[in-house]
């Protein structure tokens, strides 16, 4: 089943830096210790460990209600865990909001697509974080610097080879399903975010989009950011991800690696039949 499943070696990647100066992709950018979760009487998460590097693509699996969701929102912001620690960069964080994350250097992409339809591709990208104009116009009349937000997407758009993005000033409800994920991961992957949280951002495309949007996860990562990606597609996780975090039950079950384990190995582990000595995780 692995066999088929083609992905790019790390040798075969630049690993050398890019991205962090000082070359320290030896430390997590994303460090999460024994966060617990509790929904009145329901556990959302018992005490879940997670350590995310920069230039790495973790993915999260796991069954339904094993708590990938509750997990991501925990490190986005969105929720509050009720135990455990955050730390980003060696420094712990109590993120408050999404905001927070956001200036933190965390950018989340939900399912449910974060994109205005109406809005043009410059306009997308710079959602929440609009370019003022210079002084009296911008400080107190509130008016968009439209020209820089241009330029700077499609600078933007440019870094990253989007190439089937031509036109910056198109609206994105004219976009396809698989472009308008493209916009919503490129957002992630601007203004000096350190990680990108992505979940499921794959589930509604087709094939050629999917190949895409994947793309630009790899890209991301290549560009020296920590991705972790949610995603149900084995096949998909197998050819993308570097390191697999299987979530059961609210706890942590293993962290295997697409080259010591197979799908079928992925799938035992979510659903209990197979236990991974740490010794056989690919825990970093
Ligand atoms: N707001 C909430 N109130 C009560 N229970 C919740 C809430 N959010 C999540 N839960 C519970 O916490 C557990 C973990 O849910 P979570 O949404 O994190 O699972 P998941 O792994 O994302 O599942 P799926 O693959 O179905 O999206 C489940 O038992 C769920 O019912
Ligand atoms: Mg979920």
């Amino acid at each position: 089943m692995t066999g088929s499943a083609s992905r790019t070696p790390s040798a075969e990647r630049d690993v050398t830096g890019k991205g962090s100066p000082d070359g320290s992709r030896d430390k997590p950018v994303l460090e999460a210790t024994g966060l617990v979760k509790l929904f009145g009487r329901v556990v959302g998460l018992r005490g879940v460990d997670l350590r995310l590097f920069p230039g790495e693509i973790l993915a999260v699996i796991g069954d339904n209600g094993a708590g990938k969701s509750t997990l991501i929102k925990c490190l986005s912001g969105a929720l509050t865990p009720d135990e455990g620690r955050l730390e980003i960069d060696g420094r712990q964080v109590r993120l408050k909001s999404t905001q927070e994350a956001r200036e933190a250097g965390i950018e989340t992409v939900y399912q449910t697509l974060a994109v205005a339809p109406a809005l043009d591709i410059a306009s997308n990208l710079f959602l929440a974080r609009e370019i003022r104009r210079k002084g009296f116009a911008g400080s107190v009349l509130r008016m968009l610097d439209t020209g820089a937000m241009k330029e700077q997407a499609s600078r933007h758009i440019k870094d990253l080879g989007i190439s089937t993005l031509q036109n910056i000033n198109q609206s994105v409800e004219t976009l396809s399903g698989g472009q308008r994920q493209v916009v919503a991961v490129a957002r992630t992957g601007a203004f000096g975010s350190k990680i990108a949280i992505l979940d499921e951002p794959t589930a509604a495309l087709g094939v050629r989009e999917t190949g895409q949007v994947l793309k630009l996860v790899r890209d991301l990562r290549d560009r020296g950011l920590g991705v972790i990606l949610i995603s149900h597609n084995m096949p998909n996780v197998f050819e993308t991800a570097d390191r697999i975090h299987v979530q059961r039950l609210g706890g942590r079950a293993a962290v295997i690696s697409p080259k010591t384990h197979s799908m079928q190995d992925a799938v035992a582990i979510m659903t209990g039949a197979m236990t991974v000595p740490e010794s056989e995780q690919s825990l970093r």
